[in-house]
């Protein structure tokens, strides 16, 4: 299990008062590492970030904020998080906007979708993505040492099936934004560029593509999302936790550029 131990290791988590943020800052924490948790300026910290702080203490967890697309607010949180829990050395970028249905009231039809709602998508999950990874693994570079995980999903491999949504009352019917699958490919490429760049400075770089995680979707709706995974289930925290402490830890010293998928086989078929 020392394979796996991040006593020492100092990580950085973007996107972390969301729902899957907390997931990945236990996971750290519980293995042994030091955590800065990263959100947007303006978003709260959560009930789980503070269930977490009373946990570890300060000397283990703390919160910074920065938008995933302004340099000079992450190059304050990367300064915030060398003097506070020390020199960053794992990086797990999963700052992302996805848009459930219903997210803002309103249906598109395809040829109707907003160019700018397009380009948001894409502006965060991926150049954000990129500029995040320029300042923090920039950071391990120089140091000759360090882990990046991009968090990707299911929807940089296939397309989201529109009969998942067609129970849900929407006029006209919910679409998955186009740009959120192609910024999630983009990441899968971005993971192997980085990896290939950043290798000869001891910094590793892979992607983790989570399927569907069990959150409050409408019971028809998982039904059939789960009628598609070939483990039966939607993933839970869990199922999430091992994975990233694989691509985090010295476990995984030999792997860069991938993409581990973990969807309950959701995506061979
Ligand atoms: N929940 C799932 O089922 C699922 C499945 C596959 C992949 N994912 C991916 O996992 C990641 C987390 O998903 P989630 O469900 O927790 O989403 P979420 O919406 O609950 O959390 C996303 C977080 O990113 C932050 N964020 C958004 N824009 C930002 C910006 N410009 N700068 C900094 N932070 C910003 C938000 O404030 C939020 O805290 C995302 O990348 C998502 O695409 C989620």
């Amino acid at each position: 299990m020392d394979l796996f131990d991040l006593t020492g290791d100092v990580a950085v988590v973007t996107g972390a008062q969301g729902k899957l943020g907390p997931i990945w800052v236990e996971a750290l924490l519980d293995a042994g590492a030091s955590v800065l948790a990263l959100d947007r300026p303006g978003i709260a910290v959560g009930a789980e970030f503070k269930r977490l702080a009373a946990r570890f203490g300060p000397q283990r967890l703390t919160s910074a904020s920065a938008d995933a697309c302004r340099r000079a607010e992450l190059e304050t949180a990367l300064e915030q998080c060398r003097q506070t829990i020390g020199p960053p050395t794992i990086l797990v970028n999963n700052a992302g906007i996805d848009a459930p249905p219903a997210a803002d009231g309103k249906g598109y039809r395809l040829e109707e979708i907003p160019f700018e709602t397009n380009l948001r998508i894409l502006e965060v999950n991926a150049a954000g993505l990129f500029l995040v990874t320029q300042v923090f693994a920039g950071a391990m570079a120089r140091a000759g040492r360090g882990t990046v995980i991009n968090i990707g999903s299911l929807y940089a491999s296939v397309s989201p099936d529109a009969r998942l949504y067609d129970h849900i009352p929407s006029d006209p019917p919910f679409l998955k934004p186009p740009a959120y699958g192609a910024s999630k490919a983009a990441v899968v490429n971005l993971t192997k560029y980085l990896s290939a760049h950043l290798a000869p400075y001891g910094v590793r770089v892979n992607t983790l593509s989570p399927g569907g995680v069990l959150g409050g979707q409408d019971p028809e709706f998982k039904r059939k999302f789960c009628e598609r995974v070939p483990l039966g289930r939607m993933a839970t925290a869990e199922d999430l936790r091992g994975p990233l402490l694989f691509l985090a830890s010295r476990a995984s010293a030999y792997v860069t550029g991938i993409n581990l998928m973990v969807d309950g086989g959701f995506t061979v078929w």
